[in-house]
């Protein structure tokens, strides 16, 4: 049995006909840049999310980088070095890399050892050394929605309210999962922050064929600085002016979601909307059932559509007991034809960038631990049952 981690060949093969077609259209059209498809596809997914703009760009970076500039962040956003970022220590690189790269600087705090997410108890913590020490002014709390679960929304609203902190929702890994409120909203990943991301990276819940991302907002101003930052700081505060698309008002940087990709997504949501979820779900409950029988592992929590949490599962996630050898573990594995991979293998703190810098002190044992011991398995939304079962089986083989 050949198991791919994320089986994007199989997607294709189903709606082939649509993606084609969309290739092909924008082709003949040969409108590559800003084509009709690109607003098509930002209308379509701020319907889907529920969000009142949606500004496509180039990838999942450059939209955390664009919404954190347009909210007046780090150098680059007119605000200073001294502007404190938090962002949970486990997580992909540019979650805490665009703080950086914008002027600011990143403060890690800790994860839920079972969710993945940021840690209310550690951000708090965080915030309030960064305030007794008084070198940096705490400014936004970038959440992640990592390995598809949205964060614990309520809980971070309420400490972004309380310190009047930009909540940015870093949405790349959880397009399609939702958080339904303490009050019974039901909100869209995509919708949890005044400004949330996402990639269309091609293993993302919803990938195009290259790069690709966006930026959700409700606020107007927001929408406009974003779409200007994203076209080399272009004046669109005056879209009646002929002279606007060379006037250059502030500095910014050339970030556009190209056409062809713009058609590609609007083949492919239909798809990822009324089945891809439903079925990736589908695989993660299957694999949570049958992982159950082997003692020791942990396994991440599986909710349904009507719960607090709705999962896109941009991954499967386990932790192996502690002692087991992970290397081994993959090595046997790969041997029966099953890839894994792990995510993440070091500490944001750690990484070599942010040695030397403030963003290296962090106090995060619940990461230092789950970068010794976590696995992700192959997960896509057409995994069939018995490939699940397969892989369940060598699991157990290697295990118990
Ligand atoms: C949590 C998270 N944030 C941001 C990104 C960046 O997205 P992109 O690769 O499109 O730049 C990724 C991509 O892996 C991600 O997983």
């Amino acid at each position: 049995m050949s198991i791919e981690f994320r089986d994007l060949r199989r997607q294709y093969n189903k709606i082939k006909d649509a993606i084609d077609n969309q290739i092909t259209a924008v082709i003949r059209s040969s409108h590559f840049i800003n084509g009709p498809e690109v607003k098509e596809l930002e209308k379509v997914l701020a319907d889907f999310t529920g969000r009142k703009h949606c500004i496509t760009c180039a990838n999942g970076t450059d939209a955390i980088s664009i919404a954190l500039m347009a909210a007046g962040i780090g150098e680059a956003g007119g605000g200073s070095k001294t502007d404190a970022v938090f962002v949970p220590d486990f997580t992909f690189f540019s979650s805490g890399e665009c703080p950086a790269t914008v002027g600011a600087t990143p403060i890690f705090v800790d994860v839920d050892r079972y969710t993945y997410n940021i840690d209310v108890v550690s951000l708090e913590r965080a915030i309030q050394t960064v305030k007794s020490e008084g070198k940096l002014k705490p400014c936004a709390v970038v959440a992640v929605d990592l390995f598809g679960r949205p964060f614990d929304y309520d809980a971070v609203f309420e400490v972004c309210e309380r310190y009047n902190l930009l909540l940015l929702e870093d949405a790349a890994q959880g397009f399609g999962g939702t958080y339904t409120t303490a009050f019974g909203e039901k909100l869209m990943a995509g919708k949890l922050g005044t400004i949330s991301t996402t990639s269309f990276f091609p293993a993302k819940p919803l990938g195009c064929y290259g790069d690709g991302g966006a930026i959700f907002t409700d606020d107007d101003l927001l929408d406009t600085l974003c779409r200007s930052i994203a076209v080399h700081g272009k004046d669109m505060e005056h879209p009646d002016d002929p002279n606007a698309k060379y006037n250059n008002i502030r500095l910014g940087m050339n970030s556009r979601l190209d056409t062809l990709q713009a058609g590609i997504l609007l083949a492919k949501f239909p798809m990822f909307r009324d089945q891809e979820l439903a079925a990736v779900n589908h695989v993660a409950v299957k694999y949570t059932e049958l992982l159950s029988d082997i003692e020791g592992l942990t396994l991440p929590t599986v909710e349904d559509n009507e719960s607090q949490y709705y999962s896109s599962w941009a991954q499967y996630t386990i932790q192996l007991p502690e002692g087991v050898n992970r290397a081994d573990v993959q090595k046997k594995l790969k041997e029966s034809g099953i890839p894994t991979n792990i995510y993440y293998i070091k500490p944001m703190c750690k990484q070599g960038a942010f040695i030397n810098t403030q963003s290296s002190i962090a106090d995060c044992p619940v990461t230092e631990m789950l970068c010794e011991r976590v696995l992700c398995l192959p997960i896509h939304p057409y995994l069939e049952d018995d490939e699940v079962e397969f892989i369940v089986e060598k699991m157990k083989a290697v295990l118990i």
